[in-house]
């Protein structure tokens, strides 16, 4: 758990960074933009910490060619963003399609493809057409039909200069958070029983058209991949020796309720179950889950081309007795870590158990981690120390998760490139590599130190062993880099070197 492991990623692993839509664009009217479910929570008072709001965010709308050498600067080969659905559909539907909006876009991933930067595109990073919420948004499904004919409009429109898909970021946050907690828009929270299931099944079958859509007419011109990004904790069974702790760990509802239907077909047994049990307790005659219909399971099952993964902390689990409440979260057992940020507690060895978990339990999927990464709140500290931490002992798992456990991980996205619009706790938290200083109009970027960390991660594909002499890579400062130069030289040149070399030489030799 604490060994350090030396090695390097796949040779054409990705390396990136990921942003969102709202999280950064700002522009929140401009050019024929319509709102967004964000835009109303955000301006509804008491949402968000301090009042903020994503008017402006980083303002990357206008601040394209900044963010482009942001990203140059962290070396990435490629960058993941999303598209904000009200930017090219004002009102949700294809009435009409704001040329605008995809022009802005069309621009970023040429701007992004110049760079040698490979995009990932998210469709929908949470910010719904607020006219969908209108009639009912995610629990109406209608909106099953809407998303299959957004996705359609950007695969046919950007479709040409993408290669790597989302349909969904954290299917997860979308239900509770939105839909049970009330803390994310549309700030639901008046049917945690019911509510967070209908929207789950309408989401996982509005992925599964999106996925089809592709499938059917763009694959064979465009060649892309497209898949969902589910985010998990690493659920710890609280006492590792107690066999109702190890269960309670099996049933946490993170990965399973949106990967079995998606990976394997169908809710996952433990899922029914655990639904159906709590249900029957409560006096129901029937689980609150809806059920899919066998030719549904047919049509949403294999709906992916790779595993996209949203990861950030472990929880520790164990049994909770819920009685008979008809809630959401007596259904799924989850108990947080105690942590001084709310709820991110640095626990580097559950990302590895993790990735071993779904190589297990999804049949070894090629998996891209789509977001990891780290907060700081409090003054500005551009030596995050923590930071670098963080990505070193993460990453460090991951590289032993597909070297030691054979684990099939073709990419690690960082989250996030800029201190942006972190939701419900608006700009108090902040995850970027790059510090943004909202004390100036201009919104400038500042790398903090984590990125020339980052980098060298990315420059080395991976940690080099020091055994093996300084590392140009890792350290890229100017005069390590002139030691590795020589030091490479000299490996490079051995023969050579030694014909120069006076007799006494033969001690240094024998070192080598
Ligand atoms: C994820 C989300 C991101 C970002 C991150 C840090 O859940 O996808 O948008 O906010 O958490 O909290």
């Amino acid at each position: 758990r604490q060994m350090y492991h030396y090695g390097n990623f796949s040779q054409n692993f990705l390396w990136g960074v990921s942003s969102s839509a709202y999280q950064i664009e700002g522009a929140w009217r401009e050019d024929g933009k319509g709102l967004s479910i964000w835009d109303k929570f955000t301006h509804t008072p008491g949402k968000i910490s301090e009042h903020d709001t994503g008017d402006v965010a980083c303002n990357s709308y206008n601040k394209m060619e900044d963010d482009i050498a942001a990203l140059k600067k962290v070396k990435v080969s490629h960058y993941r963003f999303s598209i904000s659905w009200p930017r090219i559909l004002p009102d949700g539907t294809t009435k009409y399609i704001n040329q605008a909006g995809l022009n802005y876009y069309k621009k970023l991933l040429d701007s992004l493809i110049a760079a040698n930067i490979e995009p990932q595109v998210t469709l929908y990073h949470w910010d719904l057409p607020q006219a969908l919420q209108d009639v009912g948004g995610w629990e109406n499904e209608t909106i099953i039909e809407r998303f299959k004919e957004y996705a359609d409009v950007l695969f046919e429109n950007l479709g040409p200069k993408v290669k790597l898909w989302i349909t969904f970021n954290e299917p997860f946050v979308i239900t509770v958070l939105g839909h049970v907690q009330g803390a994310h828009a549309p700030g639901l929270n008046d049917r945690p029983d019911t509510l967070p299931y209908i929207v789950g099944h309408n989401i996982i079958k509005s992925h599964a058209e999106a996925w089809h859509v592709y499938n059917d007419k763009y694959r064979a011109s465009q060649g892309g991949l497209v898949s969902i990004t589910v985010n998990s904790d690493w659920a710890e069974p609280r006492n590792p020796y107690k066999q109702e702790d190890y269960e309670a760990a099996r049933n946490v509802f993170y990965l399973g309720w949106w990967a079995h239907p998606i990976f394997n077909g169908d809710y996952s047994p433990l899922v029914k179950k655990s639904v159906l049990d709590q249900s029957l307790a409560g006096g129901l005659t029937k689980s609150r889950l809806p059920e899919f219909t066998p030719e549904e399971i047919k049509r949403i099952n294999g709906t992916y081309d790779y595993f996209g993964l949203n990861h950030y902390c472990s929880v520790l689990a164990f049994p909770v007795d819920f009685g008979t409440t008809q809630h959401f979260e007596a259904d799924s057992d989850r108990t947080w870590l105690e942590t001084g940020s709310v709820w991110l507690r640095m626990t580097p060895f559950g990302l590895r158990r993790l990735l071993k978990f779904i190589k297990d339990e999804y049949r070894n999927p090629p998996i891209i981690i789509t977001e990891n990464g780290v907060s700081e709140n409090g003054p500005v500290d551009l030596n995050d120390v923590h930071r670098k931490y963080y990505y070193e002992k993460y990453i460090n798992q991951v590289l032993k998760a597909y070297l030691l456990d054979d684990v099939n991980i073709i990419g690690y996205t960082a989250w996030s490139l800029l201190d942006n619009l972190e939701w419900g706790v608006g700009y108090t938290e902040r995850f970027g590599l790059f510090y943004v200083n909202r004390t100036d109009p201009d919104l400038p970027r500042t790398p903090k130190a984590s990125v020339s960390y980052y980098s060298s991660i990315i420059s080395c594909n991976g940690f080099p062993d020091p055994a093996s002499g300084p590392q140009e890579c890792w350290n890229p400062t100017p005069t390590i880099r002139l030691i590795a130069a020589h030091f490479r030289f000299l490996r490079q040149h051995w023969d050579i070197v030694i014909n120069w070399m006076s007799p006494e030489s033969e001690y240094i030799i024998q070192l080598q």
